[in-house]
This record gives structure tokens, C-alpha cells and sequence, in this order.
């Protein structure tokens, strides 16, 4: 019997899936499909089950309950070597006596590939993670960030039909990361494989994924596109984890209107009060680029709301200026702005208005 969601579009079906040790659930019952040819991310801060799902796609890890379908087959009972699995780990995990070439042949070997197989695919290999010339070097010889591209090289190499990524850049630098990151986004272009790439950094996986499952405390947070857990957050922690935002608390006043602890209006995304009762506090999440300061006498349009606090802190970061109002009544507003040299006419403790969309403003349930 398949579940509801789960159709000949999937490739990894997670059906009440539940994994506990001696009594403590890593892993509390989940549902998960992942569509062909994907790429997902399990993000979420250390401990929150990413791994253990990843293991029990793998076949290191057996649920304590559920089914788990490889392309419509339940694979549980079937060894790891049988799910059609390709590994890439955070440690390499090379063999440290083999070189490059036979560290990359070694899956097809095993697979009982010939020697004219093994060069055309080494070789093609090689040539995606742009390592040609390094058959001869031992892993002990290169640094971390071409010993992962033979770590990638040898997962490709036999064409699994679905890549497992535990972390592969954890033990990178920030440059070295941003540059591999664009090579595994264009590997999983080139290949069409469905990929679940394991990482505690919401920036990555904000930038590679087609989606993202965000796990907390062996729970899915919420399971969206990049796009919607940025911008629709169910949760204060979804909110909190992914991107930087401002939570100010709020009442709810009307239909799409909320209340700040200063007695400030402020119009909010049409919708987005629905299920939420009159008179409830909660919180309001605005973005904040998408804050915007208001200059000279530009009254903000009708489906604006506009503020004004007090300059606390002023900082220039890495192309934007970020600026901390105090407002009215209590809580800070971290306003981001990309375009203007302000921080030379703004000081610290001076007025600030600033004004955005009552779309950007975001109630949480
Ligand atoms: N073998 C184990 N025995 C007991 N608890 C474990 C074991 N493996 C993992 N856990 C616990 O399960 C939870 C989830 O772990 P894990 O999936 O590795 O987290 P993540 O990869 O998100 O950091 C953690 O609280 C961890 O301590
Ligand atoms: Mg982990």
C-alpha cells in the first residue's frame, strides 16, 4: 500500500519511520518522500536525526518501526550493497594505501567491472571532479578539499541512483566550501541523481537544495523549498534557524492586522492571521533586507508599515550595513541595507525611521 504523497515521482519513501535507543527516540516518527532526481537537505543543529535518517537510507542504521521503499521496493531487509546507494562522508574516508585511480576504481571492482570499463569511468570521473593528473598521488599527498573530490570521484563512478552526503564539507574552509559546493550543485545538474545531503549550515543548504527538510530534536521542523522556509515559517525555530530575522512580539488585533508591545499597528501578510484567534500574542517575523530606511519626507504607501527606534549599533558586513533600532515599548529590529553609505550620516542613539511591506510581515503560529 503506498501512502498519500507517494507516487512513481518518488525515489526514497520514509513511511513512519521511528528509530529510539534504549527507550530515547533519535528519531520520532517521520514520514519523508524524496522525488527523483532531487536534491534534499537534512539541515538542523547537531543531534537532530539527520544522520540516523541518512544511516537508515543507507543500511547502517535499522528503524526501530516503519517501511522504507527504494523506488517503490522496501528495502529494509536488504543490505546496504543492494539499495543502489552512492557515499560521500565528511572524514573521506579513502583508503589510505591505494592512489587516487585505485581509490576511485575500487567500487567497480568490487562491482567485477573490466579493466577497460574501470579506465573509460575513472577517467570520466576524474575529468567532473577536475583531479586529471593526480591518478598516481596517495590520499596522505593532497589536501582536504581534492582528497573530497576523490571521495565525490568514487561515489559517481559507478552511477548509483541516489547520493548520500554526510557533511562533506564540514572539515573545509569557508572558500574552499562555497567553491565545492558549486562543483556538487553541478555534478547534480549533470547527473540527474537523487541526492540527500546532510548539513547543520543553513546557508548551504539554502544555496544548494531543491528542498529542505529542517529536523529539531529528531523531528521535521518543516519540509519546504528554500524559498518557503525562508520566507513562511511555520515556527519561531524555523524562523530563528534559517537566515537572520526579527521576532517581535505581536498581538493579533484583526484579520492581517497585529499589534506591537509600543501599541505600533502593523498590517501583515494577507493570510497569515487565518487560523489565529483575535487577541492572541504570538510574534511577528520580518526580514531584515527587507526593511528599508525612510529618507526625507517619502510618506510610506498604504500597504506599508513604518516605525521608528532608536540607533543602537551600526556595523558594516561584508557588503551591508546592519543597524539595531531600539524601539518604543521594548525588542530590537535589525534593519539590513545593501545601497546606502548611511552609516556616515547615522549615529549611535539618533532617530531612525524605517518602513516595509505589510507582505514581509510574517505571523507565526
Ligand atoms: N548509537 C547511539 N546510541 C544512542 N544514541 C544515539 C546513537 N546514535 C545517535 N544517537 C542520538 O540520536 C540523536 C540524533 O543523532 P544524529 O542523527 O547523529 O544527529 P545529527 O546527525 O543531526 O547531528 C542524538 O541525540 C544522538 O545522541
Ligand atoms: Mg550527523
Amino acid at each position: 500500500m503506498l501512502n498519500a504523497q507517494q507516487t512513481s515521482d518518488t525515489m526514497i519513501s520514509f513511511q513512519g519511520i521511528r528509530k529510539s535507543y534504549g527507550g530515547l527516540d533519535a528519531l520520532h516518527t517521520t514520514d519523508i518522500n524524496v522525488r527523483r532526481g532531487e536534491f534534499l537537505s537534512l539541515l538542523g543543529p547537531s543531534g537532530s536525526g539527520k544522520s540516523t535518517i541518512l544511516n537508515i537510507i543507507a543500511g547502517a542504521i535499522q528503524p526501530s518501526s516503519g517501511r522504507l521503499l527504494i523506488d517503490g521496493q522496501d528495502v529494509l531487509d536488504k543490505p546496504s550493497r543492494e539499495r543502489g546507494l552512492g557515499m560521500v562522508f565528511q572524514n573521506y574516508a579513502l583508503l589510505p594505501h591505494l592512489n587516487v585511480y585505485d581509490n576511485i576504481a575500487f567500487p567497480l571492482r568490487i562491482r567485477g567491472a573490466s579493466n577497460a570499463e574501470i579506465k573509460q569511468k575513472v577517467g570520466s570521473a576524474l575529468e567532473r571532479v577536475g583531479l586529471v593528473g593526480f591518478e598516481k598521488r596517495k590520499p596522505r599527498e593532497m589536501s582536504g578539499g581534492q582528497q573530497q573530490r576523490v571521495g565525490i570521484a568514487r561515489c559517481i563512478v559507478y552511477s548509483p541512483s541516489i547520493i548520500l552526503m554526510d557533511e562533506p564539507l564540514g572539515a573545509l574552509d569557508k572558500k574552499l566550501r562555497d567553491q565545492l559546493q558549486g562543483e556538487i550543485k553541478k555534478i547534480h545538474r549533470d547527473l540527474g541523481t537523487t541526492l540527500v545531503y546532510v548539513t547543520h549550515d543553513q546557508e548551504e543548504a539554502l544555496n544548494l537544495s531543491d528542498r529542505i527538510c529542517l529536523m529539531n530534536g529528531g523531528r521535521i521542523a518543516q519540509h519546504g523549498t528554500p524559498d518557503e522556509l525562508y520566507f513562511e515559517p511555520k515556527s519561531e525555530f524555523v524562523a530563528d534557524f534559517v537566515g537572520e530575522s526579527n521576532l517581535l512580539d505581536c498581538t493579533v488585533e484583526a484579520a492581517n492586522r497585529v499589534s506591537l508591545a509600543s501599541g505600533a499597528q502593523l498590517q501583515v501578510k494577507p493570510g497569515c492571521t487565518q487560523d489565529i484567534v483575535v487577541g492572541t500574542h504570538t510574534k511577528v517575523m520580518i526580514r531584515p533586507e527587507k526593511i528599508a530606511i525612510t529618507q526625507g519626507a517619502v510618506v510610506p504607501g498604504a500597504a506599508q508599515n513604518s516605525v521608528s527606534g532608536v540607533v543602537r549599533q551600526i556595523s558594516f558586513v561584508g557588503g551591508m550595513t546592519r543597524f539595531e533600532l531600539e524601539l518604543p515599548g521594548g525588542g530590537n529590529l535589525l534593519v539590513k541595507d545593501i545601497s546606502s553609505r548611511l552609516s556616515e550620516r547615522t549615529a549611535i542613539g539618533q532617530p531612525m525611521h524605517v518602513h516595509w511591506s505589510a507582505a514581509d510581515s510574517v505571523v507565526l503560529k
